[in-house]
């Protein structure tokens, strides 16, 4: 018997140290601890073993017994921190490409007409800038030509913050900066073509129509020699683009201190082809797109030489294309955070704005 008690502890403690996880151990209990296991088997050979030896056998066995439940708890406590160690650091380089089987959310509308958008200007060798949106009065107002009682800044009704700072009223705010960052590549005698989408804030009453916080998506392109050609010419292929279909365009005198001359584009209503309807308010046009030749100024105040180099600038209302891209006629849906209507749109195409969203 103490032989075999012996055979017992070795096989154990063979068996024991290959064990790699809580759940081999657990194998393990089953096979030496359990009810049919190997020292319950070996317990049961003591009715083979002479009287007078029994008490003796029953204790070696009892001990290896014991053994074996200490060794499995021990071995139980590193292990499971070997586990605990194990999930952590798994946690921490988790597979992004691993699939998900959850319910996945959706885009937010104006995440989707601006991605589209910006897949058309990249493709059109523009680049993509993010920018601020607590900026201060300099880059906001006075970098471009608007200087501090300017009337024009009416228009924009500000939150100031207490840091001297204040929220941005317009992506044309990243002007300054993007002129600046992208001279070499006129050094390079390359185009500055870049865009800059972003949310934008003013102090308006919210209604169907308004909102205090919205999005634009500003673009300037500066070479030598550009002109209002380049300006009507590049607006009429981008929209085109943004609709799907050939666009026609018109220029009406705008004025914005940061562009000389300074214009309001509008296309021609692609619901009623410009014969008039209730998208267009019968008019057959819709005012979509501000723009105009940098101002020298401005283009001063980017640390360009005016004589040398001329641009446009244009500042396309996101929200304004989102609503017209899916028909949506209440401005409040996009900060409403209802999913019922924001979840909507991943899969729309082009939806007529008669086609009301609730
Ligand atoms: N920043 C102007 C606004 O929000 C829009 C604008 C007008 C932008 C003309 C431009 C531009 O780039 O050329 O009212």
């Amino acid at each position: 018997m103490l032989e075999k008690a012996q055979q017992l502890k070795l096989q154990f403690e063979e068996k024991v140290n290959t064990a790699k996880t809580p759940a081999d151990l657990e194998q393990l209990r089953i096979e030496f601890l359990g009810k049919k296991g190997a020292v319950a088997s070996l317990m049961s050979e003591l009715r083979n073993v002479p009287n007078d030896q029994k008490k003796e056998a029953g204790q070696i066995i009892n001990e290896v017994k014991q053994f074996v439940e200490n060794t499995i708890k021990e071995k139980n406590i590193e292990l499971q921190k070997l586990e605990e160690e194990r999930l952590i650091n798994a946690a921490e380089d988790y597979d992004v490409t691993f699939p998900i089987t959850e319910e996945k959310g959706s885009y937010h509308p104006i995440t989707l007409v601006q991605r589209e958008l910006e897949d058309i200007f990249a493709a059109m060798g523009f680049s993509i800038e993010d920018y601020d949106e607590i900026v201060d009065d300099y880059h906001c107002f006075e970098a471009l030509n608007i200087p501090k009682h300017h009337p024009a800044r009416d228009m924009q009704d500000t939150y100031y913050l207490s840091t001297n700072q204040l929220l941005k009223t317009h992506t044309s705010a990243a002007q300054n900066a993007i002129l600046k960052k992208y001279t070499p590549e006129l050094e390079a005698d390359r185009p500055i073509r870049v865009i800059f989408p972003g949310r934008c804030f003013r102090n308006e009453k919210i209604d169907a129509c308004h909102e205090n916080t919205f999005f634009q998506m500003e673009g300037v392109m500066v070479d030598k020699d550009i002109s209002i050609s380049n300006l009507i010419y590049f607006m009429k292929t981008m929209l085109s683009e943004v609709f799907q279909q050939d666009i026609t365009v018109r220029l009406r005198p705008g004025f914005f201190p940061f562009v000389e001359p300074g214009f309001e584009l509008d296309i021609q209503c692609t619901i009623c082809g410009g014969k008039g309807c209730p998208s267009c308010k019968d008019s057959g046009w819709l005012e979509l797109c501000p723009c105009g030749m940098i101002h020298p100024n401005v283009l001063t105040a980017g640390g360009l030489d005016p004589e040398k180099y001329t641009g446009f600038a244009f500042g396309l209302g996101l929200t304004r294309l989102a609503m017209m891209r899916y028909g949506i006629k209440d401005i409040r849906v996009f900060n409403s955070c209802n999913l019922k209507s924001l979840s909507q749109f991943e899969n729309a195409t082009f939806t007529s704005p008669d086609k009301e969203v609730k």
